[in-house]
């Protein structure tokens, strides 16, 4: 006697062993599960593809409007005409120049020189915006070159007055 027919239930399934009827899935269903299981798998990655491209479109959304805080830099009148003040914006670590020009003008500029990124000064004497590392010298009026290895204009930083606040609302360009 051998081990199929042992195995075997009934005398209507002589031919059919024990654990085909025990099995949940015929060999018909197994492969329609297989494909069932192949369309979910391709459709979940065609999702998640999707979610991330979405995600990628998202994000450089945002990258391309950058969304500036205000920073109170100083009160009117706190600093004298030729005078100077240094702040951070529009993030921590980003030093910015603040100088009052005339009784009321005040500019800001970022402080990284656009050369090479030594922290540029104000000459009270010369009136302009000098960096020390290679004798650039940029217009205290606008930022503009003057002179030097610097091709590009400092940033500025656009200021509001709000009563007697001097308020720094957005970098141009933008950065
Ligand atoms: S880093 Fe300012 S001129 Fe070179």
């Amino acid at each position: 006697m051998d081990d199929n027919s042992s195995l075997t239930s009934g005398a209507a399934n002589q031919s059919v062993p024990l654990w085909r009827d025990e099995f949940s899935v015929s060999q018909s269903g197994e492969r329609y599960v297989n494909r069932r299981q192949l369309a979910k798998f391709l459709t979940l990655t065609s999702l998640g593809m999707f979610a991330g491209n979405v995600w990628v479109v998202v994000r450089s959304w945002f990258r391309k409007t950058p969304v500036y805080g205000r920073t109170v830099v100083a009160r009117a009148g706190e600093i004298p005409v030729g005078g100077v003040k240094l702040f951070r914006y529009p993030r921590p670590g980003e030093q910015c120049i603040m100088v009052r020009t005339s009784e009321e003008t005040y500019v800001a500029y970022s402080q990284k020189c656009t050369h090479l990124s030594c922290a540029v000064f104000y000459s009270r004497q010369d009136n302009r915006i000098e960096c020390p590392c290679h004798q650039g010298y940029f217009s205290v009026q606008d930022g503009s070159v003057l002179q030097g290895p610097p091709t590009r204009p400092l940033p500025r930083v656009v200021l509001r007055r709000e009563g007697d606040e001097l308020i720094a609302i957005r970098m141009e360009p933008e950065i």
